[in-house]
């Protein structure tokens, strides 16, 4: 099928939008047909096939052999309700256009590779589901921002590598145990919420003041240094809270919540900013 290129600004989801689209209710133009069965079958019942429809979704491309700028490239693709946007861009890729570039591995939400932005919104493509997009309009699908563009919805990761290995995200103890270092359940729910972390991106790259200062340690760095700061068995949290109160550290976070919003796994990223701050002024307390 013929790409063409789309001119204009497309139109970006709104934070009230996206929550209404990801919050499991659908949007009243979403056919209910194409949501799948909704109550159990009676006994006898056939069960209904279930229907593709016709999906445009728009890629925001870029191959720095060839352009200039990135260009609005649009494509037309026959999807299911229950499929992914990674589904969407596999079909485009596959049938239609095998130059697109993107990242994705283990396409169930583990890895972290594919954090794009759709609809003006940081999601993983593989976690992203048509049924929860009105598919009346197109989607539009970019490169997460704040990161050097390297093709199509691929950027350079190193930058925001860097802030992950410089806050020394690994676990510091000077004495070795006879046995494991035991922790009690509380202690150890004290950082459970940041040992979620896959290291998607969604968070730092959604988050304004990364946007223009790309120095910003960001919050994916900053979860993962909470993950350790509160960690009972780790002796270097004064270290890693030294590193974060910095110019470029915690206190440039402006508590926009874009983070929080953003993130795949539901870390509370502004609540754990908020504590990291927290300790730097009171101290750590586990
Ligand atoms: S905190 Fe959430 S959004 Fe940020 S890198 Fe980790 S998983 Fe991704
Ligand atoms: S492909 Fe691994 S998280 Fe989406």
């Amino acid at each position: 099928m013929a790409a063409t290129q789309v001119t204009g600004t497309p139109g970006e989801e709104t934070a009230a939008q996206a929550a209404q689209t990801e919050g499991g209710t659908a949007p009243a133009e979403v056919d209910s047909a194409q949501e799948g069965h909704d109550r159990p079958l009676e006994a006898g019942e056939a069960v209904e096939e279930p229907q593709s429809f016709p999906v445009t979704v728009i890629v925001r491309r870029y191959d720095p052999e060839v352009d200039d700028e990135p260009r609005w490239v649009d494509y037309d693709v026959q999807m299911f309700a229950t499929e992914r946007i990674l589904d969407a861009l596999h079909r485009i890729k596959w049938e239609q256009d095998p130059s697109l570039a993107f990242r994705r591995s283990c396409a169930h939400g583990v890895c972290g590779s594919d954090a794009m932005r759709i609809n003006g919104k940081n999601r993983l493509a593989c976690k992203a589901l048509v049924k929860d997009f009105d598919t009346s309009k197109p989607i539009y699908v970019e490169a997460i921002k704040g990161l050097p563009l390297e093709k199509d919805l691929i950027v350079n990761m190193e930058p925001f590598f860097d802030s992950f290995r410089e806050i020394q995200p690994f676990l510091q103890a000077s004495s070795k145990p006879e046995k494991e270092r035991h922790q009690t359940i509380a202690q150890r729910e004290r950082f459970d919420d940041t040992t979620k972390c896959i290291l998607c991106a969604a968070c730092t790259t959604s988050c304004p003041v990364f946007w223009t200062d790309g120095q910003y340690f960001g919050p994916a760095a900053i979860v993962n240094a909470h993950r350790f700061i509160f960690d009972s068995r780790d002796e270097a949290s004064q270290v890693r809270l030294d590193i974060l109160n910095d110019r470029e550290g915690v206190w440039r976070c402006r508590t926009t919540f874009n983070c929080t919003d953003a993130c795949p796994r539901g870390i509370q990223v502004t609540k754990a900013i908020a504590e990291v701050k927290q300790a730097m002024m009171t101290g750590v307390k586990l």
